[in-house]
């Protein structure tokens, strides 16, 4: 298969961040309009300052997002941000998108939860509207976070459930902050009967991703690190449990590959595990759903069938209610 297949396909991302998703003229515009006492410090230009050095720690990592936050505290910024991931998104055939955000962290120009929520929306359904894309919304607690915090999301997600928020997820630094602190969190957006996926074994701790499992996960953020826990890795195997791979951000993150060809996303595609292929973050990580795809059939060396599977496993793990998965998985037979 060559990149220009892969871009013609159509696509999915599961999972990626609305505030790692910005385009880089959107960065330097929206910083350009902030009042300089608002400006976040920073050491050199804003360009650079959103871009981590990377192979690094999730931590490190996570700092480029104090920038690109600091940026979306107006409804405008958000709804103009979720816009834009749905278009870039569409310009490369992507179908289907869950765009992932924490409420909570864009309080700080007055806006209320509901209000920050609404916002994103207003981007994602002028979005589907204008375009051929379907988008939904997964609202994020931090994992570092008090759990009130991250109960408070669940609520807002119930209530905002059948208006474009299909999920909840718990995001931020895994190292010491083990997911059993938010099991509280966890069970309102069960309730609520909003879809739940987990960031586990990303970055560290394999032991993450049987602790998602025992509290509900539907779906694995990453689990990069399934392998080193074969219990874990059975179960998942069994249960038919989907991964969430984003294969450049695992590569630059992880701490485990020196190379794409070292990802153990095929071996969990060898083992008959859903693996769905993701960007995470287009701007820090810099790249798109098709640079995703296309690297790991050039480092896999896939054939159309993996190909397939892959996107096969990606509209069943959706969101989406059942009819619109259906629709979604014609459209890749159709296509392959
Ligand atoms: N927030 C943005 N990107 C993230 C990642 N890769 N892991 C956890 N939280 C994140
Ligand atoms: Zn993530």
């Amino acid at each position: 298969m060559d990149r220009a297949t892969i871009a013609r396909l159509p696509k999915f991302d599961l999972h990626c961040h609305l505030d790692g998703s910005l385009r880089p003229g959107t960065v330097r515009e929206l910083w350009d309009a902030l009042p300089a006492q608002e400006r976040p410090a920073i050491a050199g230009s804003v360009d650079k300052a959103v871009l981590p050095r990377v192979p690094c720690s999730l931590e490190q990592f996570l700092e480029a997002f104090r920038i690109t936050v600091a940026l979306l505290q107006t409804p405008e910024a958000l709804e103009r941000v979720a816009y834009e991931l749905c278009e870039d998104a569409a310009q490369e055939n992507v179908v289907y998108i869950e765009i992932r955000f924490a409420p909570l962290l864009h309080l700080r120009g007055g806006l209320i939860p509901d209000e920050v929520v609404e916002a994103v929306l207003a981007g994602t359904q002028q979005a589907e509207a204008e375009l051929p894309i379907r988008a939904g919304v997964i609202l994020c607690g931090m994992r570092q976070e008090p759990p009130e915090r991250s109960a408070e999301v669940a609520l807002l997600a119930g209530r905002y459930r059948d208006r474009g928020v299909v999920g909840f997820d718990l995001a931020g630094p895994e190292e010491g902050f083990p997911l059993s602190r938010h099991a509280v969190a966890i069970r309102l957006a069960q309730e609520a009967g909003v879809h739940l996926t987990l960031h586990a074994g990303e970055g560290c701790c394999p032991e993450h991703i049987a602790e998602a499992l025992d509290l509900g996960a539907e779906r694995i953020g990453h689990g990069v690190y399934l392998y080193q826990d074969p219990a874990a890795e059975r179960r998942v195997r069994e249960a038919g449990i989907p991964l969430e791979a984003c294969p450049t951000s695992n590569l630059q993150i992880s701490g485990i590959m020196r190379t794409l060809s070292d990802h153990p996303l095929k071996r969990y595609l060898d083992l008959g595990i859903p693996v769905t292929v993701n960007t995470d973050n287009r701007l820090m990580s810099r790249t798109s759903s098709t640079d995703e795809l296309w690297r790991v059939v050039e480092a896999f060396n896939l054939g159309p069938d993996e190909v397939r599977t892959i996107l096969l496993s990606s509209a069943k793990a959706s969101f989406a209610p059942e009819p619109v998965r259906r629709e979604l998985a014609h459209q890749i037979r159709a296509a392959l």
